[in-house]
Order: C-alpha cells, then sequence, then structure tokens
C-alpha cells in the first residue's frame, strides 16, 4: 500500500505531519516513531482508513484485511484467553478442534500456553496485550496496526513481542508498530519517523 503526499491536522490546528510518501510492503515491519502526541496512533487511524487525511491519498492494493491491536487491551471479562483466539479462526470458518488447535499453538509463541484457561479479566496487563497481539495475528490480516505494544512489557516478553511480529510479517503480513521503545524500532525493518514529515 502506498501513501502520496499525505498530511494530517485536527480543525485549524497544526499540521501534524505532510508529505508523507512511503509504500508499505508485505514481509516488512515498520517501526511508527516520533515523540508523545506527534500523531502516531493518528497515522494508524488512517492506515486502517478510519480517518481521512487532510491531505493527500492513501492507495490501499492487495489490503483487505486490516486488524488494529490498541494500546488498551480489550478482551472479554469471562472469557477464557483461548477463546479470543479461536474466535477468529471459527470466523474464517474452521472447525472447532482445529481452531484449538491453532489457538493453542499461537498462544504459545507468545509465551501464553499456561493461560489458556484463565478468564480474560484474571490477566496482568502485559499478559492481556500479547493475548491481544496473538489474536491479531490469528485474524490473518493483510495489514496488522499495532499501538505501543510493549509499553506494559518486561524486556524479556518485549523481546519475544518483537520477534513475533517479525515472523507474522515474513508470513504476508504488513506490520506497522507504533513505538517509543527503541528495541522494538531495531526490531523492525523500516523506520517511519514523524519528526521527518513535521
Ligand atoms: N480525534 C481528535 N480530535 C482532535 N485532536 C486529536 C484527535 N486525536 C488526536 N488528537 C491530537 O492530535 C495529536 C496527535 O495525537 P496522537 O496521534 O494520539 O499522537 P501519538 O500517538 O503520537 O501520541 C495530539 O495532540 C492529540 O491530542
Ligand atoms: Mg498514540
Amino acid at each position: 500500500m502506498t501513501l502520496q503526499q499525505v498530511g494530517h491536522r485536527f480543525g485549524q490546528r497544526v499540521m501534524l505531519f505532510h508529505d508523507v510518501n512511503v509504500t508499505l510492503q508485505a514481509g516488512h515491519v515498520y517501526a511508527l516513531v516520533g515523540p508523545s502526541g506527534s500523531g502516531k496512533s493518528t497515522m494508524l487511524s488512517i492506515l486502517a482508513g478510519w480517518t481521512t487525511p487532510t491531505e493527500g491519498e492513501v492507495l490501499r492494493h492487495g489490503v483487505w484485511r486490516v486488524n488494529w491491536v490498541f494500546q488498551n487491551p480489550c478482551g472479554v471479562a469471562r472469557r477464557t484467553a483461548i477463546d479470543h483466539v479461536m474466535l477468529p479462526y471459527l470466523a474464517q470458518g474452521v472447525t472447532v478442534e482445529c481452531a484449538e488447535r491453532r489457538a493453542r499453538a499461537l498462544l504459545a509463541e507468545f509465551g501464553l500456553e499456561r493461560l489458556a484457561d484463565r478468564q480474560y479479566r484474571e490477566l496482568s496487563g502485559g499478559e492481556a496485550q500479547r493475548l491481544m497481539l496473538a489474536r491479531g495475528v490469528a485474524c490473518n490480516a493483510d495489514l496488522l496496526l499495532v499501538d505501543e505494544p510493549t509499553a506494559q512489557l518486561d524486556i524479556h516478553t518485549a523481546d519475544t513481542v518483537n520477534a513475533r511480529l517479525g515472523a507474522l510479517a515474513r508470513r504476508g503480513t504488513i506490520v506497522v508498530v507504533a513505538t517509543h521503545d527503541h528495541r522494538t524500532r531495531d526490531a523492525a525493518t523500516d523506520v517511519i519517523d514523524l519528526e521527518d514529515y513535521q
């Protein structure tokens, strides 16, 4: 997908960024960086198609399914962890057995296998966030947008998440991660720095 001369402002305020020209390719992990308030979450919303940019165009060729992993994870309190990951597989039409097998494998990739049968409300903030990432992967999107995924995680867990995002991209997804974390930035294949577009 391609951004052509994209710029955005809210109302009559100053432009957050302008003249953004980038092509996003499957197989890449893009770290979207910039100080707090620079417009990272806004840019994710533009990529998702939820916000129409004030200027420029977004060409979405080859991008059908978009999945957004929110900064504040929002699961269903009394559902188990594994339910959250099985649901997208069931929605894709696979059998319950197959959905469960895939969901367990994915939970293991994110270091959550022991928490499969816990209710969502019993998870810590970092566990909930990794669960939402696993669910994002299960959705099998063409474009995965992730807002500050490692903010609540310790370094080891953050490295696991960074590695999983890379593995996901290599399966053919465009991954865009808004982040403050230099380790996430280092694990990305490309960097989009909003400070370059002010
Ligand atoms: N819906 C909105 N209406 C008006 N201003 C907004 C809206 N969303 C974000 N902003 C403002 O735009 C700026 C960029 O916000 P945001 O994209 O959330 O930055 P970041 O994610 O980099 O911290 C902030 O000053 C924020 O207050
Ligand atoms: Mg933000």
